[in-house]
């Protein structure tokens, strides 16, 4: 798989990892531990060398099944994890944090965290900036080796890039996410902060696979919060209403090229933009963990696909989109 660098004199990892939310087993509901291991297995058979998780995913579930993957497997994997949503709102102290990034440890079974995010913490408290010094001494204690921030919004990443240590930023931004390109994606090329490219799929929308009759489990956000009625809406369906991003699916599919799949064309374009280390998509079984992997060997768009992209984008896209951008 090629290789990219993330963030300033950071890891070298390849391009595509691992997006590790669906190994919780909750909120894209139930996947068993079998099924888990595969995904985990073929994602690093296929060259995947970056898992992104989080504490909350599943409880600690996630980050579990991870350790115990590393324990036979984890030569040349970089893991991310992120803290902060459990203390959401108001909860967030350096004790806290402390006390979030020792459990993460244990439960990943690592010495110390590769990458420790702040996982979309109120805008305020990134503006206040104390929690980054508190980033700061768990670094200072050899608890974790470098940190980044997982934001909502344009202007939260601003914020973050103000902080010259930050190693990355991880952001929704997909085909029907452009907004970053105008701002926040040339400034953290110019600081060297490496872009961590979630939802590249929509949550599965850039698939080309749901139709307008298509239903998700009850525990899957896709179905309980795609109105946003229990975190920010973005992340589900990029902040799209469900049957409308349908009908924006069904319009790309004359613009995915000969030999590609939606799936392969949304996150190649993702890819074309240098300030991208990684992006970062979830897989619910094995086969989707390989054909994403696939997407290192596919050419880069062309121009004119890159401007029908752009203008679907201007002309039909952005005014659907919902919540903190
Ligand atoms: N706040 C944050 O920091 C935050 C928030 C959200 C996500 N994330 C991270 O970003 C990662 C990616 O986001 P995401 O998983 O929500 O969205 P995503 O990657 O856009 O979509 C994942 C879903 O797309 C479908 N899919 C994946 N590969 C496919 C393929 N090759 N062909 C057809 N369908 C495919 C699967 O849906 P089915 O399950 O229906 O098959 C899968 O569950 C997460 O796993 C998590 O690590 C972070």
């Amino acid at each position: 798989m090629n290789a990219r660098t993330l963030g300033k004199n950071g890891f070298n990892i390849g391009e595509i990892g691992l997006g590790c939310w669906q190994l919780g087993g909750s909120e894209f509901g139930p996947l068993d531990e079998d099924t888990a291991h595969e995904i985990l297995s073929t994602a690093k058979e296929s060259g995947t060398t970056f898992f992104d998780t989080a504490n909350v995913y599943g409880s600690g579930r996630s980050e579990t099944l991870i350790g115990e993957f590393l324990k036979e497997h984890g030569e040349g994997i970089t893991v991310a994890s992120k803290t902060g949503r459990e203390v959401y709102p108001d909860g967030y102290s350096r004790e806290n944090l402390r006390t979030s990034t020792l459990e993460s440890i244990a439960r990943l079974g690592m010495q110390r965290l590769d990458l420790l995010q702040l996982h979309c913490v109120p805008h305020s408290i990134l503006l206040d900036g104390a929690i980054f010094d508190w980033l700061r001494e768990l670094k200072g204690e050899g608890l974790i080796k470098e940190f980044g921030a997982s934001v909502e919004s344009a202007d939260e990443g601003l914020t973050c890039l103000q902080h010259r240590d930050l190693l990355s930023l991880q952001v929704i931004f997909n085909p029907f996410r452009q907004k970053l390109l105008d701002e926040l994606l040339p400034r953290a090329e110019e600081l060297e902060v490496g872009i961590i490219a979630r939802l590249p799929l929509a949550s599965g929308l850039l698939s080309g696979k749901f139709t307008a009759d298509t239903t998700f489990g009850e525990a899957d956000h896709r179905n309980f919060n795609r109105d946003g009625a229990c975190f920010n809406v973005g992340e589900t369906f990029a902040g799209i209403p469900f049957e409308k991003g349908v009908e924006l699916a069904d319009h790309l599919r004359s613009l995915v090229p000969e030999g590609m799949t939606m799936a392969q064309m949304s996150q190649r374009w993702i890819l074309d933009f240098p300030a991208v280390s990684v992006i970062i998509p979830g897989a619910s079984s094995p086969a989707q963990a390989f054909e994403n992997a696939t997407v290192t060997k596919t050419p880069s768009l062309s121009s004119d696909l890159h401007q029908a992209l752009r203008d679907f984008y201007r002309e039909e896209v952005h005014q659907h989109i919902r919540g903190a951008y």
